[in-house]
């Protein structure tokens, strides 16, 4: 199943110029499952070198043919779709139905940009002086550097590379050292897909702070790209600035998820188990907070419990598993200190609130009532199988208390009423807002935050345009020439 452990630079296949490698772990089993190439800061600088060589071969191919070879990639990513989710499930802990799913979900990204790369288009503007023009086009931005999180293996990285690669970028991938190995399959397949060398590079390493600053430092990467912790965002942030980037942020959230009186109570609870669990509750648009209205609290907590208490734990690759792993011991730490300062200020466990027998790194799924605006977990992302559960009086309150966060990811409401959905979509100070609905992701529309939770959107019309400069061109005609 594992094909390839070395970086994927300028087409070829590289060691680290040390020669060093890292351990990949299961962590459903906490077993090595591969060594992967460790390469440094300077190694990752030669796939600028060669992404910075590419970028301009690529960005003259005509759009049709630049969408060929993206329309190849993705064929080839749906045919190795059961190969490749195995290798998520293997270093991710996800459980198969959901990796199928996910790549799924990457390869579309492909299949929109693919498409989206023959409408690029331009604009011409009524000029101001009667002898002039205004043109309007786009062009790539340049080299782009992208930096991809362990929970979306392959989804985090298509859905990046596939608008910048569209729009005529070449990219230079940095994948979680936590998960290299999905991110070299999607290599072994760009390459079969036809992409010219050092169009995508794929730099492996557990040196994430020195291969960032390295790439970020280097001048001619013009656009960087980055999934992840707000707290590491911040450091992107702050180093794009010496050299002016461009610079897109999908950081953490604090996804609030309410449910009215009026709302259809089990399309409450079958969107909040969709929410919550997916992928064990390790994304970025997961529920983290459910605020319930008093009137439906009781009935709402019964129900919700009842289904989470029959969730299947386990390990990804084994039937019906539905819950997996956390991906390593600090996300489990991070779990067990929220949960402990909680029941610690009053709130009370519902279902679970423990490990689980499967293995160090799986916790049972849990919810949790009672739970008020003072307890870490109403603040921070628990990133794990937790489901917070709060009571509120009334619609501004239920505002009030979403909206209390430097976050703004993700939020969703649950109510029947037409009024109160568009209030509540106006007001939640959020970049997604799903109404009666758990599920927000889809290649078609724009995904992001606001606030603390990051900058620039991912996916839909408007993902392409992150990897595009606008040009504007001011002709002077001059006066008639009759001269023959
Ligand atoms: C994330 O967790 O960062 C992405 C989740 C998604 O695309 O649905």
């Amino acid at each position: 199943m594992i094909e390839h452990t070395k970086a994927f630079v300028d087409g070829a296949w590289v060691t680290a110029s040390s020669g060093e490698e890292f351990a990949v772990i299961n962590p459903a089993s906490g077993g090595c499952i591969a060594r992967v190439a460790d390469l440094s800061a300077g190694d990752a600088v030669r796939a600028v070198d060669a992404a910075h060589r590419a970028q301009p071969g690529w960005a003259k191919l005509s759009a049709r043919d630049r969408a060929g070879i993206l329309r190849r990639w993705h064929q080839l990513i749906l045919q190795d779709q059961d190969a490749l989710a195995a290798l998520i499930t293997l270093e991710m802990g996800k459980p198969l139905a959901e990796s199928r799913g996910e790549v799924a979900y990457g390869a579309s990204f492909v299949e929109w940009f693919a498409e989206e790369a023959k409408r690029v288009y331009g604009q011409t503007i009524p000029a101001h002086q009667p002898s002039q023009r205004i043109l309007v086009t786009k062009q790539p931005v340049g080299v782009v550097v992208a930096i991809t999180p362990w929970n979306f293996p392959l989804a985090m990285i298509t859905r990046k590379v596939s608008p910048a690669l569209a729009a005529g970028c070449t990219v230079v991938v940095k994948p979680s050292e936590d998960t290299p190995l999905t991110a070299l399959k999607l290599a072994q397949l760009a390459l079969d897909a036809g992409f010219p060398p050092g169009v995508l590079n794929i730099v492996t390493g557990v040196d994430a702070p020195g291969i960032g600053h390295a790439l970020i430092a280097d001048t001619r990467v013009r656009k960087v790209t980055f999934t992840g912790s707000t707290a590491v965002g911040k450091i992107l942030y702050e180093l794009s600035a010496a050299t002016v980037k461009k610079l897109s942020l999908e950081l953490g959230g604090n996804a609030p998820f309410i449910v009215m009186n009026d709302a259809d109570i089990e399309a409450a609870v079958d969107g909040a188990m969709l929410s919550k669990f997916r992928n064990a509750g390790q994304t970025c648009v997961c529920a983290n907070r459910i605020f319930v209205q008093e009137r439906v609290y009781s009935d709402f907590v019964a129900r919700f419990s009842a289904r989470v208490r029959a969730l299947t734990v386990g390990a990804g690759d084994q039937p019906g598993v539905e819950i997996g792993p956390l991906i390593n011991a600090d996300g489990l730490a991070k779990v067990e200190a929220h949960l402990a300062d909680a029941v610690a200020r009053g709130a009370q466990i519902e279902v679970g609130g423990m490990r689980h027998s499967a293995g160090p790194l799986f916790f049972t799924p849990t919810v949790v009532s009672g739970v008020t605006p003072q307890m870490r977990m109403a603040s921070e992302e628990t990133f794990g199988p937790v489901a917070p559960i709060y009571r509120f009086a009334t619609e501004s309150e239920a505002l009030a208390l979403a909206n209390d966060t430097p976050y703004g990811l993700a939020a969703y409401c649950y109510t029947r009423d037409l009024g109160r959905a568009f209030r509540m979509y106006e007001g939640l100070e959020y970049g997604i807002v799903g109404i009666n609905t758990g599920i927000i992701s889809t290649e078609v529309a724009p995904f992001g935050g606001v606030k603390e939770s990051g900058l620039g959107r991912e996916g839909g019309p408007h993902g392409i345009d992150e990897f595009l400069e606008v040009k504007y061109g001011c002709f002077d005609l001059g006066s008639q020439d009759d001269r023959v």
